[in-house]
C-alpha cells in the first residue's frame, strides 16, 4: 500500500498526578517516540488527557515539544477541574471542534462533550454532567450542521475523530449518533467522503465495518477504570495515588499508527502490553465485558483494510 496520511494515534491518557497511577509524562515520551519512528505526519490525542489542565499544563507543554504536529480533541475528563476556556487555551486549540486538511485527507475534531437539559446544551465543566447520564454525550444542533457542512464541503476524504463513539449501541455513545450516521449515509451515497471515525473514553480495543466506514474504537494509553476497587496493589502504591484501586493498568503506553491511502487502504498498527502488578480485571470481581460487549485486553488491534 502506497500510503498518503499516516497518523499517530492515543486516548484516555488520564494524567492526574496523585489520583490516578497512570505515569503519564513517560507514558506520553514512549507514544511520541513510536510517532516519530515511523514519520507520522502528526500526532492525535483522543481526549481524557488531563484532568486538570490549567493545574498541569506540563503534559501539554511535552505534547506540543513533540517534534510534529500535534492535535486534541476534547474527552470529558478535560474540563472537571477547569472551564472549556481554559482547556482550549492550555492545549492551544483553536475551537472545541474544528478541522484541519492534511495530505489530502480532511481531519474533522467533533466535541461530544455536552448534555442535553431544559431544552438546550450545555459543555462540560466543572463536572456539572455528573447529574445528567441520560442526556451527556450529546452533539448540539449547530455542531451537527457544521460536521454536515464541513464533510459535505470538503475536497478530501475525511476521518472524524472525537472522544466518545459514534457507532456503539450500548454503554453511552453519542446519544443523537443516528442523526450522525444519516450525514455520513448522505455524503457516501454519490461518493466515498467518510472513510473512518475515531473514538477514545471506553478503554476498549474494537474495530467494527458499519455501511463501509471504519469505526476505531481506541484503548486508553493507560488503563482501565474498575467500579468496584480492588485490594491487589502493594500498599504503598495505594498511599501515593487516591483512585489507584480503581485501576488495572496497561505495563506499556498503547497507541496506534494509521496509514491511509486515496485508493481505500487502511492500516493500523497496534500495540501490545501486559498488566502492571499482573493484576488483570478477572481478579478484582468487575466483569471483563463492557456494556457493549468489548473486553479488557491491554492491547491495540493491528489490522488491514480495503474499503473501496
Ligand atoms: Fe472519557
Amino acid at each position: 500500500m502506497k500510503h498518503q496520511l499516516r497518523f499517530a494515534v492515543f486516548a484516555d491518557l488520564h494524567h492526574y498526578p496523585g489520583v490516578f497511577h497512570t505515569q503519564a509524562r513517560e507514558r506520553l515520551q514512549c507514544i511520541l517516540e513510536r510517532a516519530r519512528q515511523a514519520s507520522a505526519d502528526c500526532v492525535i490525542s483522543l481526549g481524557d488527557f488531563c484532568h486538570a489542565p490549567g493545574r498541569y499544563p506540563e503534559i501539554a507543554e511535552d505534547f506540543r515539544a513533540a517534534g510534529l504536529p500535534v492535535f486534541h480533541a476534547l474527552g470529558n475528563h478535560d474540563t472537571d477541574n477547569g472551564s472549556l476556556a481554559e482547556a482550549l487555551e492550555t492545549y492551544k486549540m483553536p475551537h472545541q471542534y474544528y478541522y484541519i486538511d492534511l495530505k489530502g485527507f480532511r481531519l474533522i475534531f467533533i466535541d461530544s462533550n455536552y448534555y442535553r437539559h431544559a431544552g438546550g446544551h450545555t459543555h462540560f465543566e466543572f463536572r456539572n454532567y455528573f447529574d445528567f447520564p441520560e442526556t451527556r454525550e450529546t452533539l448540539p444542533p449547530e455542531q451537527i450542521s457544521w460536521l454536515q457542512d464541513c464533510i459535505m464541503s470538503s475536497p478530501h476524504p475525511c476521518i472524524i475523530l472525537g472522544h466518545a463513539s459514534i457507532e456503539r449501541e450500548g454503554g453511552r455513545g453519542i446519544r443523537n449518533r443516528e442523526q450522525i450516521l444519516k450525514i455520513f449515509r448522505r455524503a457516501n451515497a454519490g461518493k466515498r467522503r467518510v472513510i473512518m471515525a475515531l473514538n477514545g473514553h471506553y478503554h476498549r480495543n474494537n474495530l467494527r465495518i458499519l455501511e463501509n466506514v471504519a469505526y476505531f474504537d481506541v484503548n486508553s494509553a493507560s488503563f482501565d477504570w474498575l467500579n468496584q476497587p480492588h485490594r491487589l496493589f502493594p500498599e504503598s502504591l495505594c498511599r501515593q495515588y487516591e483512585m489507584v484501586q480503581h485501576q488495572v493498568i496497561y505495563s506499556e503506553a498503547l497507541s496506534a499508527i494509521v496509514s491511509l491511502s486515496q485508493q481505500g487502504d487502511i492500516q493500523i498498527e497496534g500495540s501490545q502490553a501486559g498488566f502492571l502488578h499482573d493484576v488483570r480485571r478477572e481478579m478484582t470481581g468487575n466483569t471483563v465485558l463492557d456494556p457493549a460487549g468489548r473486553p479488557c485486553q491491554a492491547e491495540i488491534l493491528s489490522a488491514k483494510l480495503k474499503l473501496y
